[in-house]
Order: C-alpha cells, then structure tokens, then sequence
C-alpha cells in the first residue's frame, strides 16, 4: 500500500496486553491469519518471539507491510491458496458495537482482512476500549475500496446512499493505493440503523470491492482498558 502510514509497522505505541492475552488462542500447529495496524502488528512481534522459542505455526498475511513483518520475525508465511482453511484471523478493529460488529480499514487493509477472516475458522479482534461504540457509524466513518475504473460511479452511487465519498490521500496529497493498486473512499457516516442493509447496498455498486464492515465475523473481542484486558465472546 502507498501513502498508508497508519499501516506501517511502526506507526504508535504496541498495545502489547491484548497481543498476550491473544496469544492464548495458539497452539503448535496452527494456521494464523496476520492482521494489519498497530494491533495487529503487535501480536505479529508476540508471535514471533514464541516461533523464535519454537511455536510451529504459519501465517496468512492481511498486507504486504505484515508480510514483511512477519519475515524479519523469522514467522512461516503461506499463501491464502497454500493455507486452504485457517485456524483464528488476528487483527485491530476501528469501531466494535454490543454485537461484536465491527468497522475496519481505516488503515485500509481491509478488503484482503475480510478475504482472510472469511477463510478463518474463528476472527479474534484486539482494540483499546476507545473503539467500542454503542452503533456501528459513531466515529463518522466507514472504508470502502473501489475499482480505479469505477470511482465515479461509486461516488455518485455511495452519496446516494447517504455516504459522503472522500479519496484517502497520503501526507503528499496523492491518493492512497491499496495493496490491491485500488484507491479507497472514506464515506462520511451518521451511526447506522442496519448494518446488513448498508453492506450489501455498497456491495450492489460495480466497482465496489469491500467496505470496512465486518458483521457477525467476530468470534472474541479482546479489550484494552488501561491496565485491565476483558475478552467479549460471541455466545
Ligand atoms: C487496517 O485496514 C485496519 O482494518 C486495522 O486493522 C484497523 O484499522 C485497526 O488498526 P489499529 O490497530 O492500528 O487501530
């Protein structure tokens, strides 16, 4: 991904509890899904002090930028079509609400995030307790990717919807590119009444290839808050 410096590895401080409290959910011989932001990465570097002292586990990464992280930890990649099925998807989330529903991508990640967490058998998601929300839509904004191609469509298409389209550009003001060379719109958003019904809405516009939603995907939800972690699972 160009322009993203929220997905670099480096990018804010490691919230290293719930990275622990995740690495709970391993066991020799898994499979892992590696999400992407700064969550994500830092059970990326928990993980790959375990495979250091000998965990046997393999990755499917979620961006290039966790790609790359996960070599320099010395931690076994494999492709989605190598992998077949995964064992638990790991990432960060930007919004989770009562549900265990989730809005992501504001690292804008998250079309192939939703590709891994769908070939998962269980998503296991790390936030602070700041991303908590009582409605899906209370921070103001939801990630869609599109198509280069299909942009103007999709901007005509999105404001329809009641979703204010903006491109995501970097600090130099170019247009941010996915790791899939696609260009993402920040949708302006009021707290939304159903979910579902805006997902598959988006979804209906050709060009559209994801939208930051993740509904009914989560399995646990690891919380942050200060010194206390609490983990939320889906009944
Ligand atoms: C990447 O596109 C995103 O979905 C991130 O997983 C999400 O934005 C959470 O990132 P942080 O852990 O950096 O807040």
């Amino acid at each position: 991904m160009s322009n993203a410096p929220r997905s670099s590895p480096a990018a804010g401080a490691a919230p290293v509890a719930t990275a622990k409290k995740a690495l709970e959910y391993v066991s020799d011989g898994m499979t892992l899904g590696l999400g992407t932001g700064r969550a994500a990465f830092a059970f990326v570097r928990a993980l790959g002090e375990r495979v250091a002292a000998g965990l046997d586990v393999k990755g499917v990464p979620t961006s290039e930028a966790t790609a790359e992280l996960a070599r320099e930890l010395g931690i076994p990649l494999l492709t989605l079509e190598e992998a077949g099925r995964i064992d638990v998807c790991f990432d960060g989330a930007d919004e989770v609400d009562p549900e265990l529903d989730v809005i992501k991508g504001y690292g804008g990640a998250h079309v192939r995030e939703k590709i891994v967490a769908a070939s998962s058998d269980r998503l296991v998601i790390m936030v602070g307790a700041e991303k908590i929300v009582p409605v899906l839509g209370s921070r103001g904004k939801l990630p869609v990717e599109v198509l280069p191609f299909g942009e103007a469509l999709c901007r005509q298409s999105l404001r329809a919807l009641g979703c204010e389209p903006e491109v995501r550009c970097g600090d130099d003001g170019a247009p941010v590119i996915s790791d899939n060379g696609n260009k993402i719109l920040d949708c302006k958003i009021a707290p939304i009444e159903n979910a579902s019904e805006l997902e598959r809405a988006i979804l209906a516009i050709p060009g559209v290839l994801g939208t930051g939603l993740f509904i009914g995907m989560a399995d646990a939800v690891i919380v942050q808050d200060g010194e206390d972690v609490e983990v939320r699972e889906r009944p």
